[in-house]
């Protein structure tokens, strides 16, 4: 499968989570709000790494037929790298691991050698120094403002200073990176995350929750752009 372009590094994205659509009715849900969809966010969860379950490859491959957007997964598993394949053979065009499971130098080179854009996330109380290493090596650097696992949660303030350490580091050393930011995204947080240095935000209830989806993700692009001036 040819991977689908990202766009330019460090732009602003909106990257709907599927997680909080209706999943019997995912296609269509993934259709309604391609207009304002730059990536579209998919949760995996193993019920092992986090304490929730959620979707896999099969998935990804069906709802590969409803869009042609950039597919942003995002691993919320222990052993990530037993599926990057299936991920990338079901459509997934980037596929972000966790740095607390370890084995993240391995995991990364396997992920960039299937073809597949590369992410690490940090979970709130993961520190900076973690993820620091590898910063070079990656393409996306995935800073949670929830604990993963389940959607619908409060947005973390407290994790806007990593978020800040971040972009400055991008910034000095030059680094073709995105910073996402993933939980609790809404009218009022993208403001804030995106103001501390984030380019990509995840939201799933204040898009799917919503009662019209594709008017709330344009409502928070436009949230958002303003914040970066
Ligand atoms: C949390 C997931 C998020 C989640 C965000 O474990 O990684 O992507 O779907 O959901 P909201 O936007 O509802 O916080
Ligand atoms: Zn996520």
């Amino acid at each position: 499968m040819t991977s689908i372009d990202a766009g330019p590094t460090g732009a602003l994205r909106v990257a709907p989570s599927i997680l909080a659509a209706d999943f019997g009715e995912l296609g269509n849900a993934v259709r309604t709000i391609d207009a304002e969809t730059d990536w579209l966010h998919v949760d995996v969860m193993d019920g092992h790494f986090v304490p929730n379950v959620s979707i896999g490859p099969p998935v990804v491959q069906s709802i590969r037929r409803y869009s042609s957007r950039f597919f942003d997964c995002h691993l919320m598993m222990s052993e990530p790298g037993r599926y990057l394949e299936a991920f990338q053979k079901a459509g997934a065009d980037g596929c972000t691991v966790h740095v607390e499971v370890g084995g993240t130098a391995s995991l990364i080179s396997d992920a960039r050698a299937l073809g597949l854009r590369v992410g690490l996330a940090a979970n709130p109380d993961t520190a900076f120094d973690k993820v620091a290493p590898f910063l070079g090596d990656i393409d996306l650097l995935l800073l949670m403002t929830v604990f993963p696992g389940f959607g619908g949660q409060s947005f973390m303030g407290e994790v806007m200073p990593k978020v800040a350490e971040a972009r400055r580091e991008v910034d000095v050393n030059a680094l073709a990176l995105d910073i996402e930011v993933d939980g609790g995204i809404d009218l009022a947080t993208a403001p804030i995350a995106v103001a501390a240095g984030a380019n990509v935000l995840v939201a799933g209830s204040a898009i799917f929750g919503r009662p019209a989806p594709l008017e709330a993700a344009r409502a928070l692009r436009v949230a958002a752009r303003d914040a970066q001036r």
